[in-house]
């Protein structure tokens, strides 16, 4: 018998089309809007809430209500994948591709099911005197008065704890394999440059640079997990479980499958975190009264000591800026799926094999939900509001099946790196208020993050 929560109410075969812009001619081309994925977002929107629009040849969909959202993510999950730009050649250009984010069915409910393990909470639990300690150790490189660049050091600081933390490695010396990698992925995805439409085999520039980054970083991954191998000591962190799985058919994880997870939570555990720290101080140094306010909520309940997770509960100003930073500049900007079936929604034909976007960048800043969108007033977050808020108005960390696997390590880290380096130093942006984003992988801000840092 057919599941009736899951059934379309309508033939959809009859339904309309969504509406929408059949090309967007405006100021200049696409790509020139493309520059500015908030306004052109806001365009689309002007359609509806289920809109079509075409990039680069591509017809996309655009989701825009909390309603709709959560039917494709949850609800009715299994009829749609998620889509990687395979049509442009593959956003990913293949690496990582038998990792967790880019697996489907059983290969990726297998994998699932025994990463989950290293994200229990009391997992999350044992990694957080880690994330203090790296982020002290930080914090004791800037000099008082030193420029520092956000980006570059947030980068630094996560990546070092999403190492220590998941693979106890120290990968110190060779992080700039890593940030080679990741910058050249976001260089390649990046909507302005002419490779994210191109398949990767095309020998542009961005693409070469993409092969040798990505295979300097395989070449070192497999490396360290020869040596790891070679150690015949039981760690309990992420690396160690995955070389040490048996599934109960006997099976364990191929070498491929270990090296791609590497990749798949070293791009998707560090450069989003430090994103999301990033724009958190530089909001914080653009709102001084929050900041103010933020470092009392800290020496009251810290006393001056380093955070502990013992103190999570009552940093609820903290947690409130932390979630007002991700609405406001979601890292993971937009989710993807693609139709698997023709089916219905808003009352829309959405044919078998549609892209759709789900835009955490517009439906955070949809005044029906948030008033006075564009500020940031981390105050709004309190608990009437957060009942009354529909629940897919706000979706960071995306939602259903494939929800962030690290979001509970993400929100921890957040929550206590913040704290620890509002209580050592201020950090006061260089720039305006005002930012310009680029949609790579992840929403970058399109110019450096300059700032200098006073001891406290
Ligand atoms: C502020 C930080 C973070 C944000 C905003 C974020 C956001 C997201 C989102 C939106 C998705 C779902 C994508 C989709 O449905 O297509 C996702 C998936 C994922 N995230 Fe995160 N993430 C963050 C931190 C982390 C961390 C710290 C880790 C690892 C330690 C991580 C690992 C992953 C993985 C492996 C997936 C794929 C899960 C699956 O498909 O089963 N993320 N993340």
């Amino acid at each position: 018998m057919a599941n009736a929560s899951t059934t379309p109410t309508r033939d959809p075969e009859a339904l309309p089309l969504p509406p929408g812009p059949d090309e967007l001619p405006v100021i200049g081309s696409t790509f020139d809007l493309m520059r500015r994925p908030i306004e052109f977002v806001d365009r689309v929107a002007e359609y509806g809430d289920v809109v079509t629009y075409r990039v680069a040849g591509q017809r996309f969909t655009a989701v825009l209500h909390p309603d709709r959202i959560e039917r494709v993510l949850v609800s009715e999950s299994d009829r749609f994948r998620r889509w990687a730009g395979e049509e442009w050649g593959d956003t990913f250009a293949g690496y990582g591709s038998e990792g967790l984010l880019l697996t489907e069915g059983e290969q990726w409910r297998r994998q699932r099911l025994l990463i989950q393990n290293a994200f229990t909470p009391a997992r999350i639990e044992s990694y957080t005197d880690a994330m203090v300690a790296e982020t002290e150790r930080t914090i004791e490189e800037w000099d008082d008065g030193e420029t520092i660049e956000l980006t570059d050091e947030t980068s630094k600081l996560t990546l070092r704890i999403l190492t220590r933390a998941l693979f106890d490695l120290d990968l110190e010396e060779r992080r700039t394999v890593v940030r080679r990698a990741a910058d050249a992925l976001n260089a390649r995805a990046n909507a302005r440059s002419l490779s994210a439409f191109l398949p990767s085999w095309v020998p542009t520039p961005t693409n070469r640079r993409l092969h040798r980054a990505m295979d300097d970083l395989e070449t070192l991954l497999e490396a360290l997990i020869a040596e790891r191998r070679a150690d015949a000591s039981d760690g309990d962190d992420l690396l160690s479980l995955l070389l040490a799985v048996e599934t109960d058919d006997g099976s364990t994880l191929s070498e491929r499958e270990v090296r791609d997870q590497l990749i798949t939570f070293l791009f998707a555990g560090h450069e989003t975190t430090a994103l999301a720290l990033t724009y958190a101080l530089h909001a914080l140094g653009h709102h001084t009264d929050t900041r103010r306010r933020l470092s009392e909520e800290i020496a009251s309940v810290t006393g001056g000591d380093p955070p502990s997770v013992s103190d999570l509960g009552d940093l609820t100003h903290t947690e409130r800026v932390v979630k007002e930073t991700l609405r406001l500049y979601p890292p993971a900007y937009a989710i993807f799926r693609q139709a698997t079936e023709t089916t219905e929604i808003g009352g829309y034909r959405i044919p078998d094999g549609s892209k759709l976007t789900l835009p955490q960048i517009r439906v955070h800043r949809d005044r029906r939900f948030y008033p006075d969108p564009e500020a940031f007033r981390p105050e709004r977050w309190t608990e009437a509001f957060e009942d009354s808020l529909p629940e897919y108005a706000y979706f960071p960390f995306g939602g259903g099946p494939r929800h962030c696997i690290g979001m509970r390590f993400a929100m921890i880290e957040l929550e206590l790196v913040l704290p620890t380096v509002l209580s050592a130093v201020t950090v006061d942006p260089v720039g305006g208020p005002d930012l310009a984003f680029e949609t790579g992988i992840t929403l970058q801000p399109a110019d450096p993050m300059d700032a200098v840092v006073h001891e406290r």
